[in-house]
């Protein structure tokens, strides 16, 4: 009985959705106008953040835009009221990926992140959220504290290179709690290979391949002259299966090390969870350095930058760690007590996004929202920089204020766009926000980090990178120079020398 009430509840919401498609006017939501064929391809400017465009679009159109390129559809998203309404309340449909032809040839579309709203996606996502969440967690922060440890004297050996330790720390503990391998310091095997595939995959994601906008070019010989790219995704495709292949295969050879038999990738095969073959646990062991590495450095890169432009904010951050800490370095179990570094993160996040579009959602099934008709296979793009910047949510948005998220009425927490949307949210959120609060928190209780104008100041950090605009994701902050001084003598004893 209840399974036919249930078939038939099911039966009338489908049938209203259908009614809802049917009866509508087939209008697709505004946007500039286009010119056949090649549709607004000319209106994006390449000059400038794609981003701002459509931020300035919304003051003429709205919220919900619509523009289409070569006959694809895409609706941008310019505020969360619509970015929620449609990515989360509506997620069912709004989950799929888009197949870009060269992401398919070198196999990315195997990963997670990539894979549409298949079962071997949710599989995956089942996999990664059954072990970097809730109580789970907590079992991985003896690895984050261990590696924070050592932050503080590599620092003070080789300031210049920060940037490079920030980034070894992150990928330290993903390589040690997905695998149960420490990764060298200098020339890591597994390193190096996984960096090398994350530049692959921005080249392979360009729009303006030609293989991207022409996908019957891959049924033509890949010797033939103008057929590059099809040459370099088979390239690319090489380079992620050793990423895949390698670090699994050493841990299968180190199976009785008990680094080993605690790791993520150990627990994903021994998971309970139905899963088909080695092959989901292998490249959903993968995807962590793939999806966790870049994005959570880059953050810490950007939160670096921040504490050198705002003296203010790190001296409040400072005091804040000393009455809690008094003298030693911070713990996962500080955390609770320390909300002003915490709120650090999250204005970091609101003020250096890392993709202003995250990752974009594709529609399975028509649609249509607030009278407006969306076809199936619309690309939806959340535009997270309009959100982030809009200053009805954030007041003086330009003004770096961890303020902002403290107090009894906090603005947006930026975690809610800035980690993307409904069920494709991050899985990897909680292990992210863990390890840079406590990246951040101890870098900030042993060392100032001043502006860097010439050797006077000391030695020079030099972090960041010059960018064209883009859609790319993740993205690093603008370069910057910075310099690392202990805070004072007593500092000197957390280097553990
Ligand atoms: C600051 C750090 C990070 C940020 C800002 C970030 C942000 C994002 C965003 C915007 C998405 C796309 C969500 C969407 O499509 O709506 C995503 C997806 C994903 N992230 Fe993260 N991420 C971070 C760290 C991590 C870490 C540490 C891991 C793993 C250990 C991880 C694993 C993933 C995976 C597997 C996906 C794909 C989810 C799916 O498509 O279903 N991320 N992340």
């Amino acid at each position: 009985m209840d399974s036919l009430i249930v078939k038939a509840s099911i039966g009338l919401v489908v049938a209203g959705a259908l009614w809802r498609v049917a009866r509508a006017p087939r209008k697709l939501p505004p946007g500039p106008r286009g010119y056949p064929i090649i549709g607004n391809l000319l209106d994006v400017p390449l000059d400038k953040e794609f981003w701002m465009t459509f931020r300035e679009w919304g003051q003429q159109w709205g919220d919900v835009l619509h523009m289409s390129i070569f006959g694809i559809h895409f609706v941008i998203l310019n505020s969360m009221e619509a970015t929620k309404d449609l990515l989360e309340k509506r997620g069912k449909i709004y989950s799929a990926r888009a197949s870009l032809p060269m992401f398919e040839i070198a196999e990315y579309d195997k990963l997670v992140a990539f894979e549409t709203n298949n079962k071997r996606w949710s599989d995956g996502r089942k996999l990664i959220m059954q072990f970097l969440t809730g109580k789970e967690l907590p079992k991985l922060f003896p690895v984050i504290e261990d590696e924070c440890a050592k932050l503080p004297a590599k620092i003070y050996k080789n300031p210049a290179k920060l940037g490079d330790y920030l980034e070894q720390g992150v990928v330290g503990i993903i390589m040690r709690t997905t695998y149960g391998y420490t990764p060298a310091e200098e020339h890591d095997q597994f390193t190096h290979i996984t960096f090398k595939l994350l530049d692959e995959m921005l080249v392979a994601a360009r729009p303006t391949n030609l293989l991207n906008i022409f996908p019957f070019m891959r049924y033509l010989p890949a010797w033939l002259p103008g057929n590059g790219n099809l040459r370099t995704a088979l390239k690319f495709r090489e380079t992620m299966h050793k990423v895949v292949d390698g670090p699994y295969e050493w841990a299968q050879a180190h199976k009785d090390d008990p680094n080993v038999a605690q790791s993520l990738c150990a627990r994903f095969q021994n998971s309970g969870l139905d899963i088909d073959d080695r092959s989901l646990a292998e490249w959903t062991a993968a995807v962590q350095f793939i999806a966790g590495a870049d994005t959570t450095t880059f953050t810490l890169h950007a939160a670096t930058k921040a504490m050198m432009l705002n003296q203010d904010v790190q001296k409040k951050a400072q005091a804040e760690l000393d009455a809690v800490l008094g003298h030693r370095l911070p713990t996962m179990a500080d955390r609770p007590n320390l909300p002003y570094v915490d709120a650090i993160l999250k204005e970091t996040s609101r003020w250096h996004l890392l993709g202003p579009f995250g990752a974009p959602h594709m529609l399975d099934t028509d649609d249509v929202y607030n009278g407006f008709f969306i076809p199936k296979g619309t690309i939806v793009l959340p535009n997270m920089g309009a959100i982030a910047s809009d200053p009805t949510v954030y007041p003086e948005p330009e003004k770096f204020k961890p303020e902002r998220h403290l107090g009894d009425k906090p603005q947006l927490d930026s975690a809610q766009y800035n980690f993307g949307f409904g069920r494709r949210v991050c899985p990897g959120k909680a292990l992210a926000q863990a390890e840079m609060f406590l990246v951040l928190a101890t870098v900030l209780k042993v060392y100032d980090i001043l502006p860097w104008t010439s050797e006077k100041d000391g030695v020079k950090a030099e972090i960041g990178e010059e960018r064209e605009p883009s859609m790319d994701m993740p993205r690093r902050p603008t370069p910057y120079a910075c310099a690392m001084k202990l805070r004072n003598e007593a500092s000197y004893e957390l280097l553990g020398l």
